[in-house]
């Protein structure tokens, strides 16, 4: 029998890397997009070599509207079908809403959103009428805690909200995929190691955080590849977070965007002081 191929966007690093290293592991066979071609390759060789997994490397730019259609069509020329998906790839748009062109946003939204729900929209039908399909969306918990502006100036204002999106889809599609075994996750995923904040200019903020509030993209891997399994709809991995996201549950709003909000000021003063001092 042929092994079961999972589609990973953003596969040359951070998460996603993290995550083709996962499923490989788990005997999947892979298709990995990104732009950097050269890192994909590597690293279906290196899963070749580690678990005997199988590879199809397609460079794409996920902020081109067409290339979602692009990705689906290669891997069903290669003769394989998609039973998994990771929605993975994504950067951040620095600037707050007004310095920020309207092209970048929509660039922004094609890339973090439209790309996302288009890559779903084209596999899922084969993964109903096949029965079995595994989808992970990655989102943030940006998404279920008060608006840190200290955040939205690296990664975009649009930004939580665009991931708000995608718990809500994953728990959509759940819902409407419900015991067909097709199994749909939304992973939101706290400051995370991996190259996304010197790609967002946020490294020098993020260092000044406490080891307890960064994630390994491992662990963030792992974590999802469990919820999907057992087709929890949204999942917040490590412990910090869980506290942080329950905690926000049961307090007053104006409370929980205080302590957001004041947390955020002094990461960013202190940045600041340290880039003044530099
Ligand atoms: N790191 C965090 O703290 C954190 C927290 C919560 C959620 N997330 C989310 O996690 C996801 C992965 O980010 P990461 O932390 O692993 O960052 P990362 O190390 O910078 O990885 C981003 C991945 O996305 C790919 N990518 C970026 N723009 C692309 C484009 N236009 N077309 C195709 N691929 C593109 C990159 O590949 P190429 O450059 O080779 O194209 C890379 O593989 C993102 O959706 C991010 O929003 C991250």
């Amino acid at each position: 029998m042929a092994r079961k191929l999972v589609l990973i966007t953003g596969a040359s690093s951070g998460i996603g890397e993290a995550m083709a290293r996962e499923f490989a592991r788990k005997g999947w066979d892979l298709a990995l997009v990104a732009r950097r071609e050269d890192r994909l390759a590597a690293l279906a060789e290196e899963m070749k070599a580690q678990n005997g997994v199988d590879s199809l490397v397609i460079a794409a730019d996920l902020a081109k509207p067409g290339e979602p259609e692009r990705i689906v069509s290669e891997i069903k020329k290669a003769g394989r079908q998609v039973d998994g998906l990771v929605n993975n790839a994504g950067a951040g748009q620095p600037g707050y809403f007004t310095e920020t062109d309207w092209d970048d946003q929509e660039r922004f939204l094609q890339l973090m959103v439209t790309a996302y729900l288009h890559l779903i929209h084209l596999v899922l039908p084969g993964m109903e009428e096949r029965g079995f399909g595994r989808i992970i969306n990655v989102s943030s918990v940006s998404a279920l805690l008060p608006i840190a502006t200290g955040h939205t100036r690296f990664s975009g204002t649009i930004y939580p909200g665009a991931k708000g999106l995608l718990i809500k889809v994953s728990q959509s599609i759940k819902a409407e995929m419900h015991g067909k075994n097709v199994h749909a996750t939304a992973v939101c995923p706290g400051y995370t190691w991996s190259e996304f904040h010197d790609v967002n200019g946020a490294r020098q903020s993020i260092s000044n955080l406490p080891s307890y509030w960064m994630l390994k993209a491992e662990d963030v891997a792992t974590a999802a590849y469990d919820a999907v399994e057992r087709n929890v709809a949204c999942r917040v991995p490590g412990a910090w977070y869980k506290f942080m996201v329950g905690l926000m549950r049961v307090l007053p709003d104006p409370v929980g965007e205080w302590i957001i909000a004041n947390q955020s000021k002094r990461a960013m003063k202190k940045a600041q002081a340290q880039q003044a001092e530099a």
